[in-house]
């Protein structure tokens, strides 16, 4: 572990919102790819993807070359499609929207939890329409979703639950990892937990799944010069891959020590409302926001950081579906009250392992002004 850059920043120094840890493990994994001449479709992706199962208890994994490309193939493998409904988050990355759009099924919103950020189950199950084909929860920021009464709506109403999961890699719900059962989409982009570059995984107990995805991620190939679908390249390389393997072997200790983070800042910030951990969740932190009663004082915070030195990021702006692109495939406009106040509160401020305690303390200061 001393070789990889977690050191903290002195006081001059700008604390970044996210910094990536590499060190010796990964500059020699990739020294390891380009010598054996193996560039693409090698043991380290296949090795990847049995010690990224392994690490989570799972059945499958199947590697793919971002946490977009998992979300589109596991829709397409669990037969979403045109006209389909697919309901889902409206306080999302964009990419969980896009993947249902690339299907040509239809985004459904429902309004989350003002604690969890995550969608409310109740409000799913009266979403549910005779066209709904699959609900897409998005695990937020690194905490669960609700997954019993969404897997209890998921099988009384005969749908597919697909788990965006591409912030939640170390989180657990009821102490089950999450892509342990059912399936999961992971994203292993450059800010994420632990990252390949770019990169996503695939992780799910159905082996048919699996096996479509396989086939889906490299031109719908089934062997050499057999192709059963109009498939992707969505592959992952081997040096990402070489580079995953080292990052997964510090996935604990990484995620503790976000934890340890979020604890410290979470005793010492005072008038703002520090993130929630429900009874049964064990929380990523991939991102740990905070709320602010009004824009105006999240501007205010966002300032007081800044002249400190301290980054922040919102997460997001808009709701999903006050994008533009998307009002026509809509069709129906949504006004959702958590997600719109949640777009006006929140605002991150840095969690990630590189932190010092004395820039935890930097933080902490700036905040409570
Ligand atoms: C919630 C969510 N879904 C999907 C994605 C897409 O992952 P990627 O950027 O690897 O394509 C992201 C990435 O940030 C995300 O945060």
């Amino acid at each position: 572990m001393n070789d990889v850059k977690v050191g903290g920043c002195d006081s001059a120094e700008r604390i970044a919102i996210s910094q990536v840890s590499v060190g010796e493990e990964e500059r020699s994994a990739v020294l390891r790819v380009l010598d054996s001449g193996t560039l693409a479709k090698g043991e380290e992706g296949r090795l990847f993807e049995e010690e990224f199962a392994s690490a989570l208890g799972a059945r499958h994994a199947v590697a793919v070359s971002s946490g977009t490309a998992a979300l589109h193939l596991t829709l397409i493998a669990h037969g979403v499609g045109r006209g389909d409904e697919v309901i889902t988050s409206p306080f999302t990355f964009q990419a969980t929207i896009n993947a249902i759009l690339h299907v040509g099924a239809v985004p459904v919103f429902v309004d989350i939890d003002p604690a969890t950020f995550n969608i409310v189950p109740s409000l799913v199950e009266d979403a549910v329409t005779s066209k709904t084909r699959a609900l897409l929860p998005v695990h937020l920021f690194g905490h669960p979703c609700d997954l019993a009464s969404l897997r209890e709506i998921a099988r009384a109403r005969s749908i597919v639950l697909i788990e965006d999961a591409a912030q939640a890699i170390g989180a657990s719900f009821n102490g089950e990892p999450i892509g342990r059962t059912g399936t999961a989409c992971f994203s292993l982009y450059a800010t994420k937990n632990i990252t390949t570059g770019e990169g996503g995984m695939i992780v799910t107990d159905q082996k048919s799944v699996a096996e479509s995805a396989r086939m889906l991620r490299s031109h719908g190939a089934r062997a050499r010069d057999d192709f059963g679908a109009a498939g992707f390249n969505y592959r992952m390389s081997e040096v990402q891959a070489a580079i995953g393997r080292a990052q997964l072997r510090r996935l604990d200790s990484y995620t503790e020590a976000r934890r340890r983070n979020a604890r410290y800042l979470g005793e010492g910030l005072s008038s703002i409302e520090t993130p929630a951990e429900m009874s049964w969740a064990r929380h990523a932190y991939h991102h740990y926001c905070v709320r602010t009663g009004s824009q105006k004082e999240r501007a205010k915070l966002q300032e007081r950081l800044a002249a400190a030195s301290v980054d922040t990021a919102i997460f997001y702006e808009k709701p999903a579906y006050a994008h533009e692109y998307l009002r026509a495939s809509l069709g129906r406009s949504y006004a959702l009250h958590e997600t719109e106040r949640a777009c006006a509160e929140l605002v991150a401020l840095p969690v990630h392992p590189g932190l010092a305690k004395s820039d935890l303390d930097r933080i902490v200061a700036a905040a409570n002004g």
